[in-house]
């Protein structure tokens, strides 16, 4: 009766690896009181999230997350998403992202200064919770113009909460989602808590009246065309929620992961150092430079293939379909799991080795466009991904300039796919400091 619920419950991941491994591209599965297909062809994800997207909405399994975006630009639909979706691209454009990407170094300088006091005390240091500290201050600044400051704790401390709480019962009864158990109580606290630290943000620049050229000025003035209304205070705090979410969690994870699998390939370290030498030396990165650091560029990119951050999501259909000479029937579930996708043999010839080369320019113009979807695809696809490279490629080479990041070793740590893949229990590090500006350690 509930078919693969139980083992998406307990492995998600290793439910739909093994489907996959064992059945092919296209598996069918009964999902408790679903019927889903997951996808593994390139040319069906192409077919569901861009040809025949309009036929697809988000699947129930985001009403988790609705409880806490709400009804924000990562879960909406149809017309209302795309009015939003139109209103928040501007602070998208190129000529936004120059000026941010000074931002986004400024704060990574700010973290080195607080990292050379770390490395004189010679401690360790916490490398997911560092870089989810970073990319939360770059979000803020950049996209709000403003520092939370006392209230950076409280987003720090609660999102965790949340997200593991959401990943936790995403395939949950609503019974054990709404019992005021300890764990359900914990979330809603932390709910509340966050919820007050995104008022504070949208009612002091309510206050102030400043126009600045944020994402958040863009939705303050924003006016519906027939009725000249602004925007309610429910529904900017559900798109400032969204964009506090989305724009830090899965970039800090990016971030994360790139430095394990670089910890394990110390070439690939080096050459990065080396590049950035090369590139940049001692001098303030800057959004020029991005496209001279391949090498760089390419290692995470194929981080983002091993270990996608947004390891997974979903659609349902709205009305019948056919997917590679299948029916699929309206209301069934469609899984598209980066995750497995990113290791499919055929696409991905040994796919659990690291390997920067695959992202050469002749080796992604053989591939199919939608065998590699770290940032999803189609009208849906995500929104921040040129800021989200951007913002990692310039920390990890502002980082680079001055500290060779290594692994505490013997330490056991395993992808736990909440709603994002966290590396778990978290990675200790320890910070060295390079020998010249750049490293002497290049060679
Ligand atoms: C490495 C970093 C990131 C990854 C891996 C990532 C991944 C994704 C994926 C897979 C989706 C599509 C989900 C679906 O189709 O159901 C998505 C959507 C979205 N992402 Fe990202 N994201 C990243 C960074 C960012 C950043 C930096 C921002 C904002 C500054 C952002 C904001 C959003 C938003 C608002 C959506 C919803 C877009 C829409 O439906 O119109 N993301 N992201």
């Amino acid at each position: 009766m509930l078919g693969v619920l139980p083992h998406l419950r307990s492995n998600p991941i290793r439910t739909f690896l093994d489907a996959a491994d064992r059945y092919g591209d296209l598996v069918h599965m009964k999902v408790g009181p679903y019927h889903g297909l997951l996808l593994c062809d390139p040319a069906h994800i192409r077919h569901v999230l861009q040809d025949n997207a309009r036929n697809y909405h988000k699947s129930p399994l985001f009403d988790r997350l609705r409880e806490v975006v709400g009804n924000g630009l990562l879960t909406s639909e149809d017309s209302f998403w795309l009015r939003q979706r139109r209103l928040a691209q501007p602070a998208f454009h190129r000529q936004r992202l120059i000026a941010m990407a000074d931002a986004m170094v400024g704060c990574t300088g700010e973290m080195l200064e607080r990292w050379d006091r770390i490395a004189a005390r010679g401690e360790t240091i916490d490398l997911v919770e560092e870089m989810m500290a970073l990319t939360q201050t770059i979000i803020v600044r950049t996209m709000f113009s403003t520092d939370l400051g006392a209230a950076a704790e409280v987003v720090h401390r609660t999102w965790p909460i949340i997200n593991r709480r959401i990943g936790e019962t995403f395939w949950a009864t609503k019974l054990e989602r709404t019992l005021p158990m300890p764990a359900n109580r914990r979330f809603w606290r932390a709910l509340r808590e966050l919820e007050a630290v995104v008022y504070q943000i949208i009612g002091e620049r309510r206050r102030a009246g400043r126009d600045e050229p944020d994402l958040l000025s863009m939705f303050l003035s924003a006016r519906d065309e027939e009725t000249g209304a602004g925007m309610d205070d429910r529904q900017l705090r559900d798109e400032v929620v969204t964009m506090l979410l989305a724009g830090h969690e899965t970039t800090s994870l990016a971030l994360s992961w790139t430095y394990y699998l670089l910890s394990q390939h110390p070439d690939v370290e080096r050459s990065i150092a080396g590049e950035v030498e090369r590139v940049i030396g001692d001098r303030r990165p800057s959004f020029t430079d991005i496209e001279r650091l391949t090498i760089t560029r390419r290692a995470l990119d194929e981080s983002l293939r091993l270990y996608p951050p947004a390891w997974g999501f979903s659609r349902q259909a709205l009305g019948d379909d056919e997917i590679g000479g299948y029916r699929l029937r309206k209301g069934w579930l469609v899984f598209t799991i980066p995750y497995v996708v990113h290791r499919r043999p055929k696409l991905w010839p040994d796919p659990e080795r690291f390997d920067p080369g695959r992202f050469t320019p002749e080796q992604e113009s053989v591939r199919p466009k939608f065998a590699y979807i770290p940032f999803g695809g189609g009208p849906r696809g995500c929104i921040g991904n040129q800021f989200a490279l951007t913002e990692a490629t310039l920390i990890i080479a502002t980082i680079a300039q001055r500290y060779r990041i290594e692994l505490v070793p013997d330490q056991q740590i395993r992808p736990e796919p909440l709603i994002t893949l966290r590396p778990a229990p978290g990675i200790r590090a320890v910070l060295k400091r390079r020998e010249s500006p750049t490293g002497r350690a290049l060679q």
